[in-house]
């Protein structure tokens, strides 16, 4: 079996969402304590709902792939629906990662959250602290 699904390779080929948003209203960025690899989340939002987003990495293929579909599939949605979004169903929306590449999803994950954190922060909203820890890493890791 390819160690790579088809579409992490499409998602990894042609990522969806790349680049920055003028005056985001949120911005999430993280770095994964295992590799060093960063990522930075840019939100726009309107009436609770992510009318855009978009990321930009410096990271591996895994993570650029994991971040073009949580970007997609968080795209239109609310915040709390967002907030919902665990690395696991995007792994699962890629068909499958690597074992070893799994920490890759979390990166996606901590930076959505950050953003949406930010968002709250800036405007002044009431939020449950336990939703954003400081750093998720292998214990937010919804895959174990
Ligand atoms: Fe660093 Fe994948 S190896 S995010």
């Amino acid at each position: 079996m390819a160690l790579y699904t088809e579409t992490v390779m499409d998602h990894f080929m042609n990522p969806r969402n790349v680049g920055s948003i003028e005056n985001a209203d949120g911005i999430g960025e993280v770095g994964n304590a295992k590799c060093g690899d960063i990522m930075k989340i840019y939100l726009k939002i309107e009436d609770n709902i992510i009318k855009d987003i978009k990321f930009e990495t410096f990271g591996c293929g895994s993570a650029i792939a994991s971040s073009s579909m949580a970007t997609e599939m968080i795209k239109g949605k609310t915040i709390e629906e967002a907030l919902a979004v665990t690395n696991k169903q995007v792994v699962d929306a890629l068909g499958g990662l690597p074992v070893h590449k799994l920490h890759c999803s979390v990166l996606a994950e901590e930076a959505v959250k950050s953003a949406i954190k930010d968002y709250y922060d800036k405007n002044g909203i009431e939020y449950d602290k336990s939703l954003f820890p400081d750093d998720i890493g292998c214990e937010g890791c919804h895959m174990v």
